[in-house]
């Protein structure tokens, strides 16, 4: 199941999505979750006894996934405040424990981000895999293939740990 951390209709992160996609191949099909958009507020007063059904979807979503794949920008030195607050919803109901986890950062720069979601991912116990693409717009086109041969091998290497962790439960 892959996040996308940005919300607008174009997104670099959307191309990173699909670029892993290929790379993933025929054997696992990739589900994207609609816009994280549609997940309201967190707040702690309804988060056990009475989440509001996108986030009771989320959650089930997530646990009937092998693994996600989440693709997110940098905003303001940080992770968006709209990725975080899906993640928050998560906490409670542990839906990322020992949950196979690929995590990119496709921004400007994004070095506090990449930090920030390995912290994040870290302590609600997700199985981590993570690649910092920095200027990742200019690294691929709008077919979703990466231009940059750098970028490319690595992301290769870094999905090859991510399907390694699915397999290995
Ligand atoms: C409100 C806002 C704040 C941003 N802050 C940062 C930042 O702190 N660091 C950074 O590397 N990029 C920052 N950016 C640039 C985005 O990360 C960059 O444009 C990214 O490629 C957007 O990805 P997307 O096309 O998937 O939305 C910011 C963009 C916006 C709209």
């Amino acid at each position: 199941m892959a996040i996308c951390g940005s919300t607008k209709a174009v997104s670099t992160n959307s191309l990173y999505i699909s670029a892993v996609t290929k790379l993933l191949g025929k054997t696992f099909e990739v589900t994207c979750f609609p816009s994280i958009a549609n997940i309201p507020h967190f707040n702690p007063d309804l988060d056990l006894n009475n989440p509001p059904a996108a986030v009771e979807d989320l959650r089930l979503t997530i646990q009937q996934a092998d693994g996600i794949i989440i693709s997110t920008p940098e905003y303001a030195m940080g992770l968006p405040g709209s990725l975080k607050n899906l993640i928050d919803w998560t906490v409670s109901s542990a839906s990322f424990a020992g949950k196979p986890t690929l995590a990119l950062i496709a921004s400007t720069q994004g070095e506090k981000a990449y930090h920030s979601i390995i912290d994040i991912l870290t302590v609600i116990e997700a199985k981590v895999t993570a690649q910092h693409i920095p200027y990742a717009k200019a690294k691929i086109n709008n077919d979703g293939l990466i231009t940059d041969e750098d970028t490319l091998g690595e992301l290769k290497t870094t999905v090859d740990l991510f399907v390694a962790s699915m397999k290995n439960g």
